[in-house]
């Protein structure tokens, strides 16, 4: 089978690897790829943007399967583009991956599907936002409707706070996607993430996951797209996990297929959960970045049958294989991130570290210049490694991030410190 992925991060270079073990697979191009992917897979430097480009590139490769990373070609409709030239695609349509790309869309569809959440209301006026947060009161969240690349969500424990944001919204800080808010009650407990795939019909459950949003120790300093992540996530029991499909999932694939629009891909829901109730946080069409790559360490090669009979609509013919272990990634991210950060450092220390079943260096924003390894991006490199518990996992993944010599970067100590 020839295989194309379309990304460049961690969790690209995460599925690439574990796709890569499966004997199934003949040849693998990822557009367009990094440093480390380089290492494992042909990269090819297409605008993955473009449907037109990658369906052109797709025929003349002769690719019998793409699998879409991230979420912004699927909200410009590259699934649906492929699927209409005959291609096997794993990702959802656009119309499917509303269910990311606006949270009001999500909120009007849970209320439709009686899916347990946060209470809600939808504004384009700044002022009816502002009267509403007063009459609500703090703490309160306020979130832009469209993509943001997560940068959109703002948890207010103050009235100022939460004035101020909107402020910023209808001033444009977060482009057209704040030109429609959505202000959420604030909910308490614990958080987790709850990866399914979905054919349309069937859901079949692949992990669960915690990750660490701030970027600094003991979970302080600003937001981040995830500074490190762990499989399990202890707080996902089997009774929650029951509930979280059963009253939220499967109503909300129901609704989708009701709607004609049926969800095929990944569904990474986000979940508070709290006495024993899960609630929806939020979803997203794709899998996490980092959350897929301790995933990946953990299913290995069975995801390329995983993603295959979903896009085939045979979810219903096919089961998980669990291993009882946990997985730990911790991620290194440039000076300065989430903030301003510089490109161009190098990094050493990578070419002594183990690469096997055990422990990977997912790469996230890497290029090879003169024969080094240099960053390109904020979050840079994700060390992960597994084991046959989560204090087994941790400490694998420690050593390995202790040994990197990279003085342009840094990471969080404490990655998985809630289960530990
Ligand atoms: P989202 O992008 O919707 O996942 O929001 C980012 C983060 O904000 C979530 O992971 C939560 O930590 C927090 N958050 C979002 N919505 C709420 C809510 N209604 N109550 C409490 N925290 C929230
Ligand atoms: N790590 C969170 C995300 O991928 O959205």
């Amino acid at each position: 089978m020839n295989i194309l992925i379309l990304g460049s991060g961690g969790r690209e270079h995460s599925l690439a690897w574990a796709i890569k073990q499966n004997p199934k697979c003949d040849r693998l191009i990822v557009a367009p790829g990094n440093a480390g992917i380089a290492a494992i897979a042909e990269c090819a430097d297409i605008n993955i943007l473009d449907g037109d480009a990658v369906a052109t590139f797709a025929e003349e490769n002769a690719v019998d399967f793409v699998i879409i990373g991230p979420e912004a070609p699927l909200a410009a409709g590259v699934a649906d583009r492929l699927r209409a030239a005959g291609l096997l695609v794993f990702g959802p349509s656009a119309a499917a991956a509303q269910l990311e790309a606006s949270k009001s869309f999500t909120k009007a569809l849970c209320a439709a599907a009686n899916a347990p959440t946060a209470g809600y209301a939808h504004f384009t006026d700044a002022e009816a936002a502002r009267a509403y947060i007063r009459a609500q009161g703090a703490p309160i969240v306020v979130k832009a409707d469209g993509l943001a690349a997560g940068k959109g969500v703002i948890v207010a424990m103050t009235l100022d706070e939460a004035l101020a944001a909107i402020d910023d919204m209808f001033d444009g800080s977060f482009g057209d996607a704040g030109a429609e808010v959505v202000i959420e009650e604030f909910m308490e407990g614990e958080e987790a993430s709850f990866f399914l795939l979905c054919d349309g019909k069937t859901v079949l459950p692949i992990g669960t996951a915690q990750d660490h949003k701030r970027a600094f120790d003991g979970d302080t300093g600003p937001n981040t797209g995830g500074m490190g992540a762990y499989s399990p996530a202890p707080v996902m029991t089997d009774a929650i996990t029951q509930k979280a499909i059963t009253e939220i999932v499967q109503p909300t694939m129901d609704e989708m297929a009701r709607r004609g629009t049926p969800f095929q891909g990944v569904l990474f829901t986000g979940l508070m959960i709290k006495n024993g109730q899960p609630r929806l946080v939020e979803y997203n069409v794709r899998f996490g970045d980092p959350e897929c790559q301790v995933l990946m360490m953990r299913l290995g090669g069975q995801i390329l049958d995983l993603l295959q009979a979903c896009a085939e609509q045979r979810l219903d013919e096919v089961q998980v294989n669990w291993a009882d272990d946990h997985a730990l990634t911790i991620v290194m991210a440039a000076n300065g991130y989430p903030g301003a950060y510089t490109n161009g450092s190098v990094i050493n220390g990578l070419h002594q570290q183990p690469e096997n079943s055990f422990h990977m260096v997912f790469h996230a924003g890497t290029a090879e210049k003169d024969g080094q390894i240099i960053a390109t991006g904020g979050r840079v490199l994700g060390m992960t490694a597994r084991g046959a518990t989560l204090e087994e996992a941790h400490e694998k993944a420690y050593a390995m991030a202790q040994t990197v010599d990279w003085p342009g970067g840094f990471y969080r100590s404490d990655i998985g410190w809630r289960a530990l």
